[in-house]
């Protein structure tokens, strides 16, 4: 086995945040912090409609953001969820981490913190997101206004209707882990979670086992896709838990997606979709979906540029 230092790896959208990751890892920065970079960027990015500004509001407009980081030298964790107004939940999860005694603050009481803690608040719902938000929302029956009596009322009907709309659109996160030159591995997650989900839903990115979980000794692992999965098969974890048990990475992925198989779900009327980056405690990395086509970025600090490589493909059936 190598001994791989000076590495990101993470899922196809945060590879804008890498240059400013790698960066900080040649100057021989913590992994924490060249994480956190990498996905500061992503949560600026107004194109990127899965995270941070930009992202895509829930079935009331609003546009809350999730997002944990998590320490594999020490194991501690911070998370927040359905976080409203604040545009790098990324830095409020760190904050949890470093400040207080908790892992997870969500809502108000995440808010609160944030603003106590001098973080700039920002409107977070672009022009494009709020027009996918009118599109799903209101629908065909926007043209057709004499179906109901007023906007009020056609909104009411889509929010009643919820469930029924969620299989139109959108999961998407972004997901990086880092080894830095001294060898610590850090995870770190933020989405803006399914697409018109219902206020309050959280998904697997601000829950450390679910999407979310670093361990030095063993490596690390990082979710994106549909969050309810993650969370009901604890996947991050497992992969780490599988390292443990002596599984190589790509034996712990693919026992992991394997895993989630058992997983019955009437909701289930698109396909459903995980993916998982991981790293194992050398610096090795690989990645799997259930998707036959996806990829994952990765790059060392001796890379000039970010590669793109193919996932192991693990369908939720058997074909
Ligand atoms: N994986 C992101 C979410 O389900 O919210």
């Amino acid at each position: 086995m190598g001994d791989v230092r000076g590495i990101i790896v993470g899922s196809r959208n945060a590879r804008v945040g890498f240059p400013a990751a790698i960066a900080i890892l040649r100057a021989g920065g913590s992994a924490l912090d060249a994480a956190v970079a990498a996905v500061k960027e992503v949560e600026a990015n107004v194109a990127d409609q899965s995270v941070g500004i930009g992202g895509i509001p829930n079935i009331l407009g609003h546009v809350e953001l999730d997002a944990s980081i998590m320490d594999g030298r020490t194991l501690a964790a911070g998370a927040v969820g359905a976080v409203k107004h604040y545009p790098h939940p990324i830095e409020i999860a760190r904050k949890v981490m470093e400040t207080t005694p908790h892992v997870m603050l969500v809502g108000e009481g995440a808010e609160l913190f944030a603003r106590l803690h001098g973080f700039e608040p920002a409107n977070l719902l672009t022009p494009e997101s709020e027009a996918a938000w009118r599109r799903v929302v209101y629908g065909e029956a926007e043209t057709q206004s004499s179906v109901y009596e007023d906007a009020y009322q056609l909104y009411m009907h889509a929010v009643r209707d919820w469930v029924k709309l969620l299989h139109k659109e959108i999961f998407g996160t972004t997901n990086v882990i880092v080894r830095d030159l001294a060898g610590n591995i850090a995870c770190a997650v933020s989405t803006s979670g399914w697409g018109f989900k219902w206020p309050g839903r959280l998904g697997d990115s601000p829950i450390i086992g679910a999407g979310n979980y670093a361990d030095n000794r063993y490596g690390a692992a990082a979710c994106t896709g549909r969050g309810e999965m993650a969370i009901r098969c604890a996947s991050a974890h497992s992969v780490v838990m599988y390292l443990r048990q002596g599984l190589s990475l790509e034996e712990a992925l693919c026992q992991v997606m394997l895993d989630l198989r058992a997983l019955e779900d009437p909701f289930a009327e698109r396909a459903n979709v995980m993916n998982i980056v991981a790293m194992d405690r050398w610096g090795n990395v690989a990645a799997a979906s259930t998707a036959s086509d996806a990829t994952y970025v990765v790059q060392t600090v001796e890379m000039d540029e970010p590669e793109e490589r193919p996932r192991l493909h693990v369908p939720l059936t058997e074909s």
